[in-house]
């Protein structure tokens, strides 16, 4: 099995999406409000069967859970697939480094080394960089800290570093393959940094692996990381930890942040066993690098990071360190950035206020409750215990159960009891509605014709202008519509493949290697087209009459049933245009089935 069945197998849309927004019955489904826009009424549904999500309002979309926690976390495939892998427990592994592949590394931490001198050179040593410096020193930086971080500036050209790394000597390839250009199908390829703030980052031993880039202006992101790359997985690195290791080491502590400059600030501060996450939420490689050289972690982060990872991952964190973590909590609205630069001594005083994790959610769950009412005694126990009894160190359990009994004034024997039924709680602490659990009824993830479909785009380049007939949404499993957005930007396997988290590379080997026979070709993709076209339309329909029964029954009212009717007539407008071509194309739904190969012509049944 995949990593990503695997994951879809031990993971619950419905468990996931409850985390986010409050979800209610609506028949055999449930539906809440929008977590990605705000509304007064529910126009967001879950699906449990198919164990995916639709938004019938403003966002007008849907999918399955991979790309619900891309969109509530602003997150790329690869990101979204270890955090849910993290929550399920299944380790992801790393990517494969055998020793033939080591020459070729070696050549792109050239590429990179080679590229963060060039944007250094032009940050410090031209008139180019001069609005970047100025900025860079406006916010607190010295010349010292430019130097130790290796900072520097992409130039606003189209490929200013391109032309410098050729005439290096490096090809093309290399240059994709490190990530520092990238390409669009039809096009030249280009850099990927332009006219950004550039922060190399560097792992343990020093070697440049990517990087990250600060924009100007407000409109854009305000970074742009490398992407993913053979030598480069951003949420499997800490930024500064080259700097950092010697001293996390000697004091025997690490503290955790979560941007680049809070670190730059922090070392030129003299704190400089500070490394960063780099915002994504807390992965076990990071943790793994941390737990290399030191047992004692504080995570300073601010308040509403640091409450989501205290409650979602501390205790397994805590196990795989073996030891306690610590959180400092920023004063709302800043940065480590802000708080070093304008008290050093608090921020030293924040650290050594830091309390357990453990103690930390505690605070965080009882602060909003009465803790003299059952009702308030019941949230509380059902918040804390599943956390509690994830601990692993006996002495440090009990002590978190007693301190939870005082709480509660509830007996020990009392609270034990529920251990002994752990299924009325969830993995999160939410109490489980045994009602909302759907489990059981895990659906085939495997979509065949989707799967098809990209096999022969994969595989036959000729048939690319098929791709402008298809969309993303047409895609229902995350990792084929990741595959379908690489290929529409180009035919090129290798910067496909590149641009695709090495999660789904494996599988998408598979479909480049999937037999297929050559014959009839385009007819097999026109088909597919209609069919994939065919299939979103109805999987539409179908979400949207299950709504429409549910609130028939309830006598409910969703907000915009009229939108959701006008959609409704859009749709099968749109369908019966799929079944007239269909039919002009004189292909019929026979003509292949799901798994691609022609069906055969029914035998004549003759001796
Ligand atoms: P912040 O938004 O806190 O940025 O994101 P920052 O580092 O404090 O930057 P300043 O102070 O506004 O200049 C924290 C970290 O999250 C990652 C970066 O690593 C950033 O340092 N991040 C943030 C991204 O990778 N992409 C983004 O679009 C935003
Ligand atoms: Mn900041």
């Amino acid at each position: 099995m995949s990593i990503i069945e695997d994951i879809k197998l031990k993971t619950d849309i419905v468990e996931v999406v409850g985390q986010y927004t409050k979800l209610t019955r609506a028949g055999k489904n449930l539906k809440g409000l929008c977590p990605f826009h705000s509304e007064k009424h529910g126009s967001f549904f879950i699906y449990p069967d198919e164990q995916r999500w639709h938004c019938f309002g403003a966002c007008n979309e849907g999918g399955d859970v991979f790309s619900f926690i891309m969109k509530q976390q602003n997150i790329d495939f690869g990101d979204a697939l270890r955090l849910l892998a993290e929550k399920a427990g299944i380790e992801v592994p790393a990517m494969s480094g055998q020793k033939e592949d080591r020459e070729k590394y070696d050549k792109l931490y050239q590429v990179n080394q080679a590229t963060a001198q060039y944007f250094h050179n032009i940050l410090i040593n031209t008139g180019y960089g001069e609005k970047a410096k100025s900025y860079v020193l406006k916010r607190g930086l010295n010349e010292k800290s430019i130097g130790d971080f290796q900072l520097g500036f992409s130039l606003n050209s189209r490929d200013a570093l391109k032309v410098y790394l050729l005439d290096k000597e490096f090809t093309e390839n290399e240059l994709l393959e490190a990530g520092v250009i990238t390409r669009v199908e039809g096009k030249d390829s280009h850099d990927v940094f332009r006219n950004r703030l550039m922060f190399p980052i560097l792992d343990i031993k020093g070697r440049c692996c990517g990087f990250g880039g600060r924009t100007f202006e407000e409109n854009q992101a305000k970074y742009i990381n490398s992407p993913q790359s053979p030598i480069f997985d951003k949420s499997g690195n800490l930024y500064g930890i080259n700097l950092a290791s010697q001293s996390i080491r000697k004091e025997d502590r690490a503290v955790l942040v979560e941007g680049y400059m809070d670190v730059i600030v922090a070392h030129q501060y003299g704190f400089s066993n500070v490394v960063a996450s780099m915002g994504t939420a807390v992965t076990d490689k990071q943790m793994n690098i941390v737990k290399k050289l030191t047992k004692n972690l504080v995570l300073a982060l601010d308040s509403d990071a640091a409450g989501e990872e205290a409650m979602l991952r501390c205790v397994g964190y805590e196990n795989l360190i073996g030891n306690e973590i610590k959180v400092a909590v920023m004063p709302p609205g800043s940065d480590p950035d802000d708080v070093i630069r304008n008290d050093p001594p608090q921020w030293q005083k924040m650290l050594d206020n830091s309390i357990p994790v453990i103690d930390y959610t505690f605070d965080m769950v009882t602060s909003k409750l009465d803790l003299s009412t059952a009702k308030d005694k019941t949230v509380a126990a059902g918040r804390l215990m599943p956390v509690i009894t994830e601990i692993e160190d006996r002495i440090r359990r009990a002590h978190y159960l007693q301190k939870l009994s005082r709480l509660v004034s509830v007996s020990l024997r009392e609270l034990e009891a529920t251990i002994k039924k752990p299924v009325e709680y969830n993995k999160y602490g939410n109490k489980k509605d045994k009602t909302l659990s759907t489990k059981t009824m895990r659906p085939a993830f495997s979509q065949p014709i989707e799967e098809y479909c990209l096999t022969l785009l994969l595989q036959f380049p000729k048939l690319k202008s098929f791709k402008h007939k298809l969309k993303p949404e047409y895609f229902e499993n995350s990792e084929n519509r990741e595959i379908f957005v690489a290929l529409s930007q180009t035919e090129d396997l290798n910067v496909i493949k590149n641009n695709l988290d090495y999660t789904i590379r494996d599988y998408l080997d598979n479909l480049v290697k999937k037999e297929v026979p050559p014959d009839k070709i385009e007819q097999k993709m026109s088909v597919c087209t209609l069919r994939l076209h065919e299939k979103f339309l109805r999987g539409l329909e179908m979400k949207r009459e299950a709504i429409f029964a549910a609130e028939a029954a309830t006598k409910g009212s969703i907000a915009g049933l009229t939108k959701l009717e006008e959609q409704g007539i859009e749709g099968s407008n749109e369908l019966r245009e799929v079944f007239s071509k269909k039919s002009a194309g004189g292909l019929y739904r026979g003509d292949i089935n799901e798994t691609g190969k022609q069906q055969e012509k029914p035998k004549n049944r003759k001796a």
